[in-house]
């Protein structure tokens, strides 16, 4: 499968949402990461906002959930048109029934994972999600340095779901730039979250296309 370049918008400019999901028009994702205060130290924004971004961003919304008790709230997000809603393995009482629920809502359902947090848990239920977020950084903040040992992580997931067969994207979010998504890409991440290299960059499809042609060559 070809790469996914997600941007998140977490690094753009939130007096200007639009304009700024109007430059990163040629990607395939628009990452939007939901902070409540409980699980990561770091309030983003919520529901409202989602639902207004839907109607007016020109790619579909891959919103990443750091939230307490997504077994109440993460439906919601898929009913305001996220077209991808993921949620904290750890967070989550009933992952199985409440990706099952993201799904019949019409949405794409990801499983998110904190760095020291296992996947193998999970790999029985592959048939059950749709993505696994394989987190990169301590979620919470944008700009913080890739954590090399989340790649074995990253390779396990592969080799299962290659052994599976089944077409469960993996994704990699948090300190994906020019110099590491190469290596995430080897390890088997096929949906790159880039923030600050995205944002921060002069030349933002430029920076898109660099970052999308270094992933595919480097993909399994
Ligand atoms: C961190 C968020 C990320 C963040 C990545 O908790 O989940 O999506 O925006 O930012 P960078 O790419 O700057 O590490
Ligand atoms: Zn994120």
């Amino acid at each position: 499968m070809a790469a996914l370049i997600n941007p998140s918008i977490l690094s753009a400019d939130f007096a200007n949402l639009e304009r700024d999901l109007q430059a990163i028009a040629t990607a395939d994702f628009a990452h939007v990461d939901v902070m409540d205060n409980h699980f990561v130290p770091n309030l983003t924004l919520g529901l409202p906002v989602l639902e207004r971004l839907a109607k007016i961003s020109p790619v579909p919304l891959d919103a990443h959930l750091m939230i307490e008790d997504p077994d109440r709230w993460a439906p919601a997000y898929a009913e305001a048109g996220a077209a991808s809603v993921t949620f904290h393995a750890e967070a989550a009482r009933a992952p199985v029934r409440l990706a099952r629920e993201l799904r019949r809502l019409g949405a794409r359902a990801g499983v998110a994972l904190r760095p020291a947090t296992p996947v193998e848990p999970f790999l029985d239920l592959l048939a059950e999600v749709d993505m696994i977020l394989v987190m990169t950084v301590e979620p919470g903040f944008g700009g913080q340095s890739f954590i090399e040992g989340t790649l074995p992580k990253i390779r396990r997931a592969r080799q299962a779901v290659n052994g599976s067969g089944l077409d469960v994207r993996i994704q990699v979010d948090g300190g994906i730039s020019r110099e590491t998504i190469e290596r995430a890409a080897e390890a088997g991440a096929n949906v790159f979250v880039a923030g600050s290299a995205v944002y921060g960059a002069e030349n933002i499809p430029g920076e898109i296309a660099a970052l999308r042609e270094l992933a595919d060559a480097h993909a399994h």
